[in-house]
């Protein structure tokens, strides 16, 4: 950050914009391989929060990657300053009133720690969709993991780029075969009410 630089606190803040949304606003941060069901969760669970009256946004990777983060790839320091651009947007979304929901792998614990650090413990929820390297890559929705196998993508996730798996998720969302999309997000929509996330 530059010198010089002085925070202004504004009147109308984050706390009066979440009460005129009646609403506790909030990042869900979902991370998983890719293939796991971030999106399709994502998706789905937006459609709920936004059907009981939330207001929500939802930020996804692949298209996150096509404007703010349109210059990143996916080395590791790409990948870095890619969650930690999603990190700072989500936080001015918490700021003005919304409940975000993430769908990036955000592979590196040490980044969405830093997004819990920035945020506040109470207004970042970590969702671990652990879904298995081996289920993914079956079904393979884009055809990427048989590219990656073929050495055609360089620093695909879980073949030749780390994954690293949350110690301490607010909810873990193991892997039920044969479960369907629409069953496995009210798992997790029961599992954030039960714990007085929502
Ligand atoms: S990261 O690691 O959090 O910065 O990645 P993210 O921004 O979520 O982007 C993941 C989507 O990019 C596509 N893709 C790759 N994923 C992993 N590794 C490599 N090398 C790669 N190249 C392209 C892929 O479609 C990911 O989407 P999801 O929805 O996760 O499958």
């Amino acid at each position: 950050m530059s010198d010089n630089i002085v925070w202004h606190e504004y009147a109308v803040n984050k706390d009066v914009r979440a009460e005129q949304k009646n609403q506790q606003a909030r990042v869900i941060w979902l991370t998983g391989l890719s293939g796991s069901g971030k999106s399709t969760i994502a998706n789905l669970l937006e459609q709920k929060l936004v059907a009981e009256g939330k207001h929500t946004y939802l930020l996804d990777g692949d298209n996150v990657r096509h404007g703010l983060c349109g210059d990143l790839g996916f080395s590791d320091k790409d990948r870095v300053e890619n969650i930690r651009r999603i990190s700072e947007v989500a936080k001015l979304f918490v700021d003005a009133g919304t409940i975000v929901l993430t769908a990036f792998i955000s592979p590196f614990r040490a980044d969405r720690d830093y997004c819990r650090q920035i945020l506040g413990a109470a207004e970042f929820i970590e969702v671990f969709i652990d879904t298995p390297l081996d289920v993914c890559e079956a079904r393979d929705p884009k055809g990427l993991y048989k590219k990656a196998r073929a050495g055609d993508i360089p620093h695909f996730t879980g073949i030749d780029s780390a994954y690293e798996a949350p110690q301490a998720p607010e909810i873990q969302l193991d892997y039920v075969a044969d479960e369907s999309a629409t069953d496995t997000v009210t798992r997790l929509y029961n599992a954030l009410t039960a714990q007085g996330l929502l």
